[in-house]
């Protein structure tokens, strides 16, 4: 009964957008109405600026870890806590609060992997960041770091198989939000930054 209740917890904890309450209350916009049309950190930039874009990075990349600890705290499994971390992923994407359209849930998996698996998330996301920075796509960046960060935490020999193989779950649900970012960088017309 209490495992429901965490992964009710979970999700509702990753349904809280804040990029979408930040632009409402700097704005008084939906930020899903400008720029990429996505609830998160790299639209907050284009729309907000880098204070706010950074506030969003910050707090969606706490609601990971908050879940994370949260499961820790009321079981040492980290296959619940993983399972936990996905449906704040999966919350963060699809929010119940604000008619299923939210962003691509990549600050929550960051804050997911790094709870779950510092190092390893440490190393992918120092790869992501000197991705952006050749290519200048946030988007191609935050893919490799959900491709490596997985495959990384298949090294880290303290953590079941079964929570490399959800944390791979949750870079799929993020990388699926991804698909129109990886036909316009096929195209040629992503957004840089
Ligand atoms: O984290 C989202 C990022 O990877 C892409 O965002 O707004 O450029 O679609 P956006």
């Amino acid at each position: 009964m209490m495992t429901i209740v965490l992964f009710v917890f979970s999700y509702l904890i990753g349904c809280i957008s804040f990029s979408y309450l930040l632009t409402k209350v700097l704005k008084n916009e939906d930020i899903r109405n400008h720029g990429s049309g996505n609830a998160g950190a790299t639209n907050t930039l284009r729309v907000l600026g880098k204070g706010p874009a950074i506030a969003v990075l910050l707090l969606d990349c706490f609601k990971g870890v908050l879940v994370v600890s949260v499961a820790f705290w009321y079981s040492d499994s980290p296959v619940i806590a993983v399972i936990c971390g996905l449906l704040a992923v999966i919350g963060h994407n699809y929010p119940v609060f604000y008619g299923f359209k939210g962003g691509k849930g990549v600050a929550t998996a960051i804050g997911v992997f790094a709870a779950v698996a510092f190092l390893p998330s440490l190393i992918a996301g120092v790869i992501a960041i000197i991705t952006i920075w050749v290519s200048r796509f946030v988007s191609l960046g935050s893919i490799v770091f959900l491709i490596l960060s997985p495959f990384f935490m298949l090294y880290q020999f303290n953590l079941p198989l079964e929570a490399v193989l959800t944390s791979f779950c949750i870079s799929i649900v993020s990388i699926w939000k991804h698909r129109g970012n990886m036909a316009r960088i096929w195209r040629g017309n992503e957004r840089k930054i």
